[in-house]
């Protein structure tokens, strides 16, 4: 049996890692994480770090939640596997399908369980084509994304949000797919643009773009209420009522993609309260179990399930399910997480901790490397720039400040994301007045290295 106490006996490049580099995993150990605790993980040397990032936006209740924990055991003990399908299920799923619907922001939402963000979206997409197959719209396949999203890494997700850095090299089929602007407001408005004009602007390129595409071949827009994968972009404060009008003219739905947004971190629960969207579906995943347990949901409107009754009466059935949606151990944990989110109020913290998290992002924009701040209820970016260089846009490929503060933070004890020329935060929720001040401490010490360090 091999000794899994004693690191350092492993070869690197028997595992292949996604989002790294695979030649340099042939010749560098990654970085190996063994515990956590709060906002801290630590790695296999003993290092001790903030993980500014929540692994990947995903850790809301921190590293070692006892009561998730114990919520797991004690379902491992109960029941650890039953697959929901083929008419059978367990209680803890059922009981969280109705937690949740009574949490979201559609009124009589139905549920549909998957187990990553990814998957929920690709679900989502299919159901929408199942339910307009049955009910007189199947031209209506094409889906609107914005360019530069991230909707996950499935083959059809993929071609969800248009990074080129995603998609070309993997040759992802795109032909459903309608892409749109990324809102991004004040840094892509026109010089004199206002920022009603710049939402005007928007609106109209929707438009455009639904009517060259043939209005009766486009089925939903996905969005997330404010795009933390593509780099914590906001939208102008009018962008949704303008696009959800300009959507209702063509009756095209719009899906709320809440996998990270969802679950507090804007400030409200749904990003979709915090930008006033009313969304058909909703797709949510991450904080949803705080990622202890692989878990995500499809929720939707009444309407939009309608569509798939009618699919499943024609049929007999939904021909659709998975080994491990619904699994009992990751639904037992989801249902923990929003009984944790109501009697410890992480919303309520989020919202109090907020104007801290807030002016200490700022605080940073005296450094020379930062161009700019911007934030979103517990979430934010540090855009950079170097003094004579114009930024280098480099998508979500690697390389580049956003890279070099990354490692630079890793030295310093910080974990973060880098999205091109920037980096991109999202604490675990729960973190603290004086962890904030240290996570801000370590990343200009971090800013500071990449700034002093000789050019390559
Ligand atoms: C907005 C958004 N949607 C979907 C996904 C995919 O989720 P998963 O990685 O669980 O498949 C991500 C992942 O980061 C995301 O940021």
């Amino acid at each position: 049996m091999p000794d899994h106490a004693a690191v350092g006996n492993y070869r690197n490049d028997t595992l292949v890692l996604g989002f790294s580099d695979l030649d340099r995993l042939r010749r560098e150990r990654p970085l190996v994480l063994t515990g956590g605790r709060g906002v801290f993980v630590s790695d296999e040397r003993g290092r001790e770090y903030i993980e500014a990032v929540s692994s990947f936006y995903c850790v809301a209740l921190g590293y070692n939640d006892a009561e998730l924990i114990e919520a797991a055991t004690r379902q491992m003990r109960a029941l650890p596997m039953y697959p929901s399908g083929a008419h059978r299920t367990v209680p803890v799923v059922l009981e969280l399908a109705d937690r949740l619907a009574a949490i979201a922001p559609i009124k009589n939402a139905r549920i549909a369980f998957a187990t990553t963000g990814s998957e929920a979206n690709d679900s989502l997409i299919k159901f929408m084509w199942y339910g307009n197959g049955h009910t007189g719209a199947k031209a209506r396949r094409k889906i609107i994304s914005r360019r530069g999203s991230y909707h996950g890494g499935t083959a059809l997700t993929t071609g969800l949000g248009g990074s080129a850095a995603l998609q070309e090299s993997f040759g992802i089929p795109t032909v459903d797919h309608v892409y749109v602007s990324q809102p991004a407001w004040p840094m892509a408005g026109l010089p004199g643009e206002s920022e009603a004009g710049y939402t005007a602007r928007l609106a109209e390129e929707l438009r455009a773009a639904i009517i060259a595409a043939g209005p009766e071949t486009v089925a939903a827009m996905i969005a997330e209420p404010v795009s933390v994968s593509a780099g914590m972009l906001p939208p102008p404060a009018g962008y949704f009522p303008a696009i959800k009008a300009v959507l209702d003219e063509f009756g095209i739905q719009l899906f709320a993609d809440e996998v990270v947004t969802g679950f507090g971190r804007t400030g409200n629960m749904w990003g979709s309260e915090t930008f006033a969207i009313q969304p058909d579906c909703i797709t949510s995943a991450k904080g949803l179990s705080s990622a202890y347990q692989p878990i995500s949901a499809i929720i939707m409107s009444p309407d939009f399930h309608d569509r798939m009754i009618a699919g499943s009466k024609a049929d007999g059935w939904l021909a659709h399910a998975g080994t491990y949606h619904a699994h009992p151990v990751a639904a037992a944990v989801a249902l923990k997480t929003i009984e944790i989110f109501e009697k410890r109020d992480i919303v309520g913290h989020v919202r109090r901790i907020m104007p801290l998290w807030q002016a200490a992002l700022e605080s940073l924009t005296d450094h020379p490397l930062v161009g700019s701040i911007r934030h979103c209820g517990l979430a934010g970016a540090v855009q950079l720039r170097r003094e004579g260089h114009t930024a280098a846009d480099t998508g979500m490929k690697m390389g580049g400040l956003g890279q070099a503060t990354y490692e630079a933070g890793i030295e310093r004890g910080v974990l973060t994301r880098p999205i091109g020329e920037s980096i991109v935060m999202a604490p675990p929720l729960i973190i603290k007045p004086e962890e904030i001040t240290e996570l801000t401490t370590r990343l200009r010490q971090a800013l500071d290295d990449v700034l002093h360090a000789p050019a390559a």
